[in-house]
């Protein structure tokens, strides 16, 4: 057991006095194929070495007792009552006890501490890290019978629907179905999936934290979702066959640009284009040709920045850093956007350098200490020995 699931259990052995089960979910990343999967294309995580732990034990009635170890606060509240709570972070698990209800699962009372090393905000999917870990460990706890790809659905509508974020399937699946050294390519139409091993031997991934979340990114999140729908009801008009912009191509898209309006165009413009991107980065993944690979990491940066409009000045500061730095292959902004953080695909030789240029480079433009993160892939949602 690491010292962070030490910390855990120790929490909840001093708080309530008896040894709990533990449960282990990890956060993500995303080497390609960004605000695809609401778009039924395809994406490329994998769940990484830093996680949230749930330590947690049932009780005989229905009282609920959660305590956030890295908050050092606490919070109860019965499960006939799930109405949204004063504190934030309480939302989550109670949008996770919501789905249950919902689901017509019966669960009786709990005590639970929780906390971890995934950094909140960051960009590696906290929250539905969270949402996974609660909800397996309530499976396990309660014999609920939930397979796990009924747990990554269950924790996607709980964020949808409770918490209000209308995220797509790629944290929760990343988080439950992660597999040591492997990403994952998941077909976010169909939900099939393939692991592809990522070879660590010459490159590193490497995060930089930027440490800022602005504050729109919830609302223009769900504001570009609803944009790409605008844009399959128009195209929808003249090929009744499209379903969703994983059906358009750039060159389809580009046929329509005046009667799409130059926003819209924009974002089913990057889109489609991401869409064809991560089928052509799995290809030179699996050549082995990383060079080029990190080639399209830029594109989707680009994209990002200026199709989609989701980076930020920071984002966009940490990649510019990178262009013409020989150590680097491919760099770009990672997740939702506004803030979290790039992901960098480093020449391991060089990984040193590169974080001493990057951090100095931040602290003299923002006048903030950046965090950098190198990134061990690792197997995702599991219960942890005590
Ligand atoms: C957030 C969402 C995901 C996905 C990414 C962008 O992490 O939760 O569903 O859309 O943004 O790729």
């Amino acid at each position: 057991m690491n010292s962070t699931a030490a910390r855990i259990r120790d929490a909840f052995t001093e708080k309530f006095q008896h040894t709990p089960r533990l449960f282990r979910s990890p956060g993500r990343i995303n080497l390609i194929g960004e605000h695809t999967d609401y778009n039924e294309g395809f994406v490329l995580p994998a769940s990484v070495d830093k996680a949230v732990y749930f330590a947690i034990a049932p009780r005989e009635d229905d009282q609920v007792q959660l305590e956030a170890v890295d908050l050092g606060e606490s919070f109860e509240f019965r499960l006939d009552d799930l109405s949204k709570p004063a504190p934030q972070w309480p939302v989550y698990q109670l949008a996770v006890l919501d789905q249950l209800q919902k689901a017509g699962l019966e669960i009786k009372g709990f005590q639970a501490s929780f906390g971890g090393d995934l950094p909140v905000g960051a960009g590696m999917s906290s929250s539905a890290a969270l949402e996974c870990c609660l909800l397996f460990a309530l499976n396990e706890l309660f014999d609920l019978g939930l397979v796990q790809l009924e747990i990554v659905k269950m924790a996607q509508r709980a964020e949808n629907e409770y918490v209000g974020m209308k995220c797509g399937i790629m944290d929760q699946f990343a988080s439950v179905f992660g597999k040591e050294q492997s990403v994952i390519q998941l077909d976010c139409r169909s939900l099939e999936y393939q692991y592809f091993p990522f070879p660590m031997d010459e490159y590193l991934l490497v995060l930089c934290d930027t440490k800022v979340k602005h504050s729109l990114a919830d609302s223009e999140y769900n504001l570009r979702r609803q944009e790409c729908e605008r844009g399959v009801e128009i195209l929808q008009k003249h090929y009744p066959e499209i379903r969703s912009l994983r059906d358009a191509t750039p060159a389809l898209v580009a046929e329509h640009e005046d009667e799409l309006g130059p926003t819209i165009y924009k974002r089913c413009k990057f889109i489609t284009g991401e869409i064809q991107r991560v089928q052509e980065a799995c290809a030179l993944l699996l050549e082995g040709d990383l060079e080029s690979f990190g080639e399209k990491m830029y594109e989707t940066h680009d994209g990002l920045q200026h199709l989609y409009e989701v980076s930020c000045p920071e984002l966009d500061f940490l990649v510019e850093q990178t262009r013409y730095n020989a150590d680097v292959a491919g760099a770009r902004m990672m997740g939702g956007g506004f803030g979290g953080c790039t992901i960098n695909l480093v020449w391991r030789e060089g990984t040193d350098r590169f974080e001493q240029k990057m951090k100095a480079a931040y602290q003299k433009e923002f006048g903030i200490e950046l965090p950098c993160y190198r990134v061990t892939i690792t197997d995702g949602t599991a219960e942890v020995e005590v």
